[in-house]
């Protein structure tokens, strides 16, 4: 691990936030972002193409550690194709999260992830950004909002990209998933001991970095 590459992690659970932070605080600081959901993403998809059941442990794992992404702006190109827009199905999202669960394909994910610390910092946004894959982080951020308003944001996100939602079906996606993320043994969805818990129901985005922000300043990020 690059211990001096300073690291800022944000996790919570879907549609906290946390996606939004990241990019303000990255942004900002003009540090590198990273959104770890895509690992899994790309990883539920390819499952989904190469018909790999969702419970097969080694078999995902292998496919984990041959994970070849090329990032290009927007675009994710993986196996000769730009899967950006469609790993944002909600499908994909809850295999993704079925996958999550499994302990050798979380370790196997850990090298890609850990190798997007870079100077001059990174933003790290996911669940166990801060607790797992970067505990040395110097700030840790953990983002909360009620289930019925991150349904609203996911359904607007959703509907802005031009795909299918349905905001009461979303509403039980969500709290099935936050129950999975939460309940796993390994990693599961929580704040590091260390982390700054901000509850985002009723706050809009720019009130989230200023708050941010500020802490970011007091630990001598600017
Ligand atoms: O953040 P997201 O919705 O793109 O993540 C999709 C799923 O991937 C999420 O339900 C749980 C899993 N995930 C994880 O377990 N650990 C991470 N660091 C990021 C995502």
């Amino acid at each position: 691990m690059v211990s001096s590459v300073p690291v800022i992690t944000v996790d919570g659970p879907a549609a906290s936030g946390k996606g939004t932070l990241a990019e303000g605080l990255a942004q900002a600081l003009g540090f590198h972002l990273l959104d770890s959901g895509v690992f899994y993403r790309m990883l539920g998809w390819k499952a989904l193409q190469c018909g790999i059941a969702l419970d097969d442990e080694s078999a995902l794992a292998e496919q984990a550690v041959t994970l070849m992404p090329e990032f290009h702006g927007c675009q994710i190109w993986l196996d000769g194709q730009d899967i950006a827009q469609v790993i944002r199905h909600q499908e994909i999202g809850t295999a993704a999260s079925k996958i999550a669960a499994l302990p050798q394909v979380r370790a196997s994910l850990l090298r890609l992830q850990r190798q997007a610390r870079r100077a001059p910092g990174l933003v790290a946004d996911g669940r166990d950004m801060g607790t797992v894959v970067f505990p040395d982080a110097l700030c840790k951020f953990f983002l909360t909002a009620s289930g019925a308003i991150r349904a609203e944001r996911r359904h607007k996100q959703l509907i802005e990209k031009g795909l299918a939602s349905n905001i009461t079906t979303l509403l039980q996606e969500i709290s099935e998933r936050d129950a999975r993320d939460e309940s796993r043994v390994t990693a599961p969805l929580k704040p590091a001991v260390n982390a700054v818990t901000i509850d985002t129901t009723s706050l809009d985005a720019d009130q989230v970095l200023t708050l941010a922000l500020q802490h970011c300043r007091r630990l001598g990020l600017s």
